[in-house]
């Protein structure tokens, strides 16, 4: 595991201010272990209203336009979502992916919009379950990372995480193995390190997501080159969220 893994709960489309409760219990307990950098991506409703609950735990956003500002109804800059409080961006979730059409080239232009208004960003890629039985899944993420991150990016290792995320295991309690998880990581090890050289393309964390819960998180985050986790059902209360914290933190002391 990474020297300080990064522990990410993406709340989706769920939330409303009587989750900010759990937002503060998460971030209590997250004082206690500071060797794990945590942080949650609550919908934009509820930024700013987690920015300020919170004190350890970073917070960010799902989504941001690639546009600054300007007639885009319903869209939200980085800038915005900077000035709400978030910290930092994920970009091309699958879901975004398959709900609103976005592209590698689109995802790209995100990226560099966010990392221009000073967010961080987590930029996801994954594979259906169909490219990986075709035994495709390593050369179509190495394809997904090379159109849409940006040639250069300063202080690399600082700005960016990348969270690979299989579709077919979002959501479904299913996961693939360690192995596989590994063999991805070093995949896209070899991406970044190609892209950004060896030294900063070593301090970018990769990390997994896709049906981390409490009870597999410790061996899914053993698993080879992963950096921590992205989490999505588990994040939404506290008690789950804390439990893969916890085992995190325990990874470290071990
Ligand atoms: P689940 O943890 O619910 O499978 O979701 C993963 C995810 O999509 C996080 O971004």
């Amino acid at each position: 595991m990474a020297e300080r893994p990064y522990i990410v709960g993406n709340w989706k489309m769920n939330g409303t201010r009587a989750m900010l409760s759990e937002a503060r219990a998460i971030d209590r307990s997250s004082q206690r272990l500071m060797k794990v950098e945590v942080a949650l991506a609550p919908p934009f409703t509820l930024i700013h209203a987690v920015h300020r609950e919170v004190e350890q735990i970073g917070v960010g956003a799902q989504d941001c336009h690639a546009g600054e500002e300007g007639a885009h109804t319903g869209d939200i800059s980085a800038g915005m979502a900077l000035d709400a409080g978030a910290k930092f961006v994920i970009l091309g979730h699958s879901e975004r992916r398959q709900n609103h059409g976005e592209t590698n080239t689109l995802i790209g232009q995100k990226t560099v919009a966010a990392l221009a208004a000073g967010l961080r960003v987590i930029l996801c890629c994954g594979e259906t379950e169909e490219t990986r039985d075709e035994g495709k899944a390593e050369s179509f993420i190495a394809r997904q990372l090379r159109a849409s991150l940006p040639d250069s990016v300063e202080n690399v290792e600082d700005v960016l995480t990348i969270a690979y995320e299989p579709i077919w295991a979002i959501g479904t309690g299913r996961t693939p193995t360690v192995e596989d998880i590994g063999a991805m990581h070093r995949s896209i090890r070899a991406v970044l390190v190609d892209l950004y050289g060896e030294e900063a393309a070593q301090g970018v964390r990769i990390l997994y997501g896709g049906s981390v819960k409490p009870d597999n998180a410790k061996e899914l985050l053993a698993a080879d080159d992963v950096g921590g986790a992205l989490v999505g059902g588990a994040s939404l209360t506290a008690e789950s969220f804390l439990g893969i914290v916890l085992a995190a933190a325990e990874l470290q002391d071990q």
